[in-house]
């Protein structure tokens, strides 16, 4: 008798734990871990191995396991979209991150996603999807300077902020973020600025948009720049982006890499200019031979910060040119790929370029 009412309480207390359990789940977001490969998924000879390592060498479910308390703040599932260092990164593989971005995001049990990626080429992870992903839900690019066998390896703490702001409704609608080191970026500004410290991404000028600290993201403001779920650009029946190619300027450069793209067939070219993005007399001659062949140039700087002056450093409305506002060399280099999916009109190119 007493065996039989014990386990009766046991079966009911059970329950209600399950119950209980199953209330705590459905409140807690869900969030998708997409992992790419880097750093954060890196293995180094020793804890105090902080360069030399090997990159993407850690799988995700082996780094959501790292950080069982992902579990208390969110519903976290794992996906292995590709593990590649990233500086090995290419446009196919940003058309299949952004396809299955999109896919996920329109289901109703995904509230936000997180990618998990090498820093080399973060930022322009980032900014390809800020222009690609059709929803307001909230996409956060994660990675780790050090890898995951170093000592104060920062990827398992970075990781867990990047969940924690997935799963915030103060991350809707702020287009694409790039969560490290306790800090919020948007995608569109954000650099990696040191080849190996940890406070590495930052926003030059423009500033941050907020923090994570005590386990919840802060928000002080918002990019002005469209993007995501208000973006013109359509990926989904794109299989491959137009060549856009990148030229350094610098003293004394030729015109062999600029003729050499051209000759291969690129549809644009950025011209990374020194200053704010001036043309050396023995360059000029060939972006304009290039522009004629239907080549379309976009001015940029070296710099790294401040507007690139349309009709500033070269007259852009003589040359039919177009100034790359802000937005750095490898960026701009990503606007023109998805303009040129729409349009090879300069005016129009322009335009998006004070847009996004
Ligand atoms: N190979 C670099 C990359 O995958 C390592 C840098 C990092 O992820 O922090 O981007």
């Amino acid at each position: 008798m007493l065996r039989q009412t014990l386990s009766r309480h046991f079966l009911l207390l059970a329950t209600c734990l399950c119950l209980a359990a199953a209330a705590q789940a459905q409140k807690l977001p869900n969030v998708m871990i997409l992992a790419t490969g880097g750093t954060i998924a890196g293995t180094g000879a020793s804890s105090t191995t902080t360069v030399g390592y090997t990159a993407a060498t850690v799988g995700v479910q082996q780094l959501i396991g790292a950080v069982p308390e992902l579990a208390e703040v969110a519903n976290v599932k794992g996906e292995q979209v590709f593990q590649i260092a990233s500086e090995s990164m290419t446009n196919e593989h940003w058309l299949t991150l952004g396809k299955r971005v999109n896919a996920l995001l329109a289901q109703n049990d995904v509230d936000g996603i997180v990618i998990t990626h090498g820093t080399d080429t973060m930022e322009e992870t980032a900014y390809f999807l800020d222009l690609v992903v059709k929803s307001r839900k909230p996409v956060v690019l994660v990675g780790a300077m050090r890898p995951s066998t170093a000592l104060s390896a920062d990827g398992p703490i970075n990781l867990f902020n990047a969940v924690l702001v997935a799963g915030s409704r103060d991350a809707v609608g702020k287009g694409v973020l790039v969560a490290l080191n306790d800090q919020i970026h948007a995608a569109r500004d954000v650099t990696k600025s040191n080849t190996s410290t940890p406070d590495s991404f930052r926003t030059p000028e423009l500033g941050l948009l907020g923090y994570i600290q005590g386990g919840k993201p802060f928000f002080y403001r918002a990019s002005t720049r469209r993007h995501t779920a208000d973006t013109e650009f359509d990926i989904a029946n794109v299989n491959t982006l137009p060549q856009v190619d990148i030229v350094y300027g610098y003293a004394s450069m030729n015109t062999v890499a600029l003729d050499a793209f051209v000759a291969a067939g690129a549809k644009g070219i950025i011209h990374a200019g020194v200053g704010d993005g001036s043309l050396a007399a023995r360059v000029k001659p060939a972006l304009i031979a290039a522009r004629k062949k239907g080549t379309i140039i976009v001015r940029a700087s070296r710099v790294g910060q401040g507007i690139l002056a349309r009709n500033g450093e070269a007259n852009d409305d003589e040359l039919d040119f177009i100034a790359a506002d802000t937005l750095n060399p490898q960026k701009a280099r990503i606007l023109l790929m998805l303009a040129l999916t729409r349009t090879t009109n300069t005016a129009e190119i322009q335009r998006m370029f004070y847009t996004y």
